[in-house]
């Protein structure tokens, strides 16, 4: 929140806001609704003539965003695979659903604490893994850690990350976490990034699929505009004794030795199903598969053991003209449901966006751009900001249209517009 030089008409006595959260009886709502609170607490703020730092809308932070990021790590982030058909599918899939809400339903005392794969969180939401936070604020997944663990809320951390997997672990301190592998083409390698994320108490394993080479991204090609070919992003492996045994001299020493090792190392090469027993073999906690979109794929999946997949088509960054994650979700849901852990990313900006998702049979979502916005704008008070204003439309939005729980939301809620 910023502080206005001003104070307005509408404070009280030596300028402190009229009521303040903390002076609530127990039962008063400004107290029983933690998530929503957030609402109450800016309105407070208001008495004091505080207002947010950052917009409220989480679909409109983008456009702030713009205004204040180069456009290069502005475009990264934003932009999508050719035409941005399949980012623009993603929206679209949100808008043809609508809740429809229920009166009188007793949803005063509402629960959307939930545990996927054993971890606990306060709402179906984790934090998508985003690579290369570095671009967009300097304190990068650090800040991000810190903001996720001050909430709870699970963060999922990318192999791309501009830190090292320790380091983002401890600015995570005790929060929850998930690690995200987009999987090397060196067994040894790979098997040495497996087990630091483990030791560093990266609970539940995500394997990308979907982005073994890059997609054809206009709006990068078009700035030539790619950080690891500059060494950023790439702190997981620099830091990574079995990679860094393959170097004559350390990256920190020969920069361009170490990214022509990385390079066949990260990109090209497509793996198969009978790849998986690998992955188990190495990594002792829950697996999940991210970017599948066709039932036969979760089916597989399933089939192979692995405990979990994201529906997600990586926000339209690397197929154009695919099909949106909404709309492949409720066949995938039906199929695979009751064998593993269905969540969602891809197109996800709001309360309702979330509540959509879990109708249609996720177990929870994955925030994406919303929070490298926020991490743009504000470093970790802008993650923590989009976070909290996120949660607390969900919650509003649960409770208005009458539900109490994550488990009543079920297709009847919905209508198609
Ligand atoms: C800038 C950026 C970097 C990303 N980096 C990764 C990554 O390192 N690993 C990964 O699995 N997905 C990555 N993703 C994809 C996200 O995890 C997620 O699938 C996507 O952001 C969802 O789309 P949305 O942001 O439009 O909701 C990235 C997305 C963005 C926008």
């Amino acid at each position: 929140m910023t502080s206005r030089s001003q104070p307005s008409s509408q404070n009280f006595g030596d300028g402190e806001p009229a009521i303040r959260i903390s002076d609530c009886p127990a039962d008063c709502v400004l107290m029983t609704a933690p998530l929503s609170n957030y609402a109450n607490e800016i309105y407070l703020q208001g008495l004091a003539d505080v207002r947010p730092a950052f917009s409220t809308d989480t679909s409109a932070l983008a456009e702030s965003a713009r205004a204040a990021m180069e456009p290069g790590p502005f475009w990264y982030v934003a932009g999508a695979a050719g035409s941005g058909a399949t980012a623009r599918a993603n929206r679209a899939a949100f808008d043809r659903w609508r809740l429809v809400p229920r009166m009188l339903r007793d949803a005063t005392n509402r629960s959307l604490a939930t545990t996927v794969l054993g971890t606990a969180m306060p709402a179906p939401v984790l934090l998508a893994p985003i690579g290369v936070q570095s671009v967009v604020h300097p304190e990068g997944e650090l800040a991000t850690a810190r903001a996720a663990a001050d909430l709870g809320v699970p963060m999922i951390m990318s192999t791309a990350a501009s830190y090292a997997i320790e380091e983002v672990a401890a600015a995570n301190d005790d929060g929850p976490r998930w690690f995200q592998l987009y999987w090397p083409n060196d067994d040894d390698v790979c098997a040495s990034i497996l087990a630091r994320a483990r030791a560093a108490g990266f609970t539940t394993l995500v394997v990308t699929l979907d982005t073994w080479l890059l997609g054809w991204r206009p709006r990068d090609l078009d700035q030539a505009y790619l950080p690891f070919i500059r060494g950023t992003g790439l702190a997981v492996y620099f830091s990574d004794p079995a990679f860094r045994a393959g170097l004559a001299k350390p990256p920190e020493d020969d920069l361009q030795s170490a990214l022509l090792r990385w390079l066949p190392l990260a990109i090209g090469v497509d793996k198969s199903w009978d790849r998986l027993p690998f992955l188990r073999a190495h990594w002792d906690g829950p697996i999940v598969l991210k970017g599948i979109l066709h039932p036969d794929d979760a089916r597989r999946a399933a089939d192979a053991g692995m405990d979990g997949i994201v529906v997600s088509n990586h926000g339209g960054r690397q197929v154009d003209g695919a099909v949106a994650a909404l709309d492949a979700l409720p066949g995938i849901a039906e199929t695979v449901g009751d064998r593993l852990a269905v969540l969602l990313d891809s197109g996800v900006r709001t309360g309702a966006d979330v509540l959509k998702a879990l109708a249609l049979g996720a177990r929870a979502v994955l925030l994406g751009r919303p929070y490298a916005y926020g991490l743009a704008l504000g470093g970790q008070d802008g993650v923590r900001h989009v976070l909290r204003s996120l949660l607390a439309d969900l919650d509003l939005t649960m409770a208005l249209s009458g539900h109490r729980s994550l488990s009543e939301l079920t297709p009847e809620s919905l209508v198609r517009a």
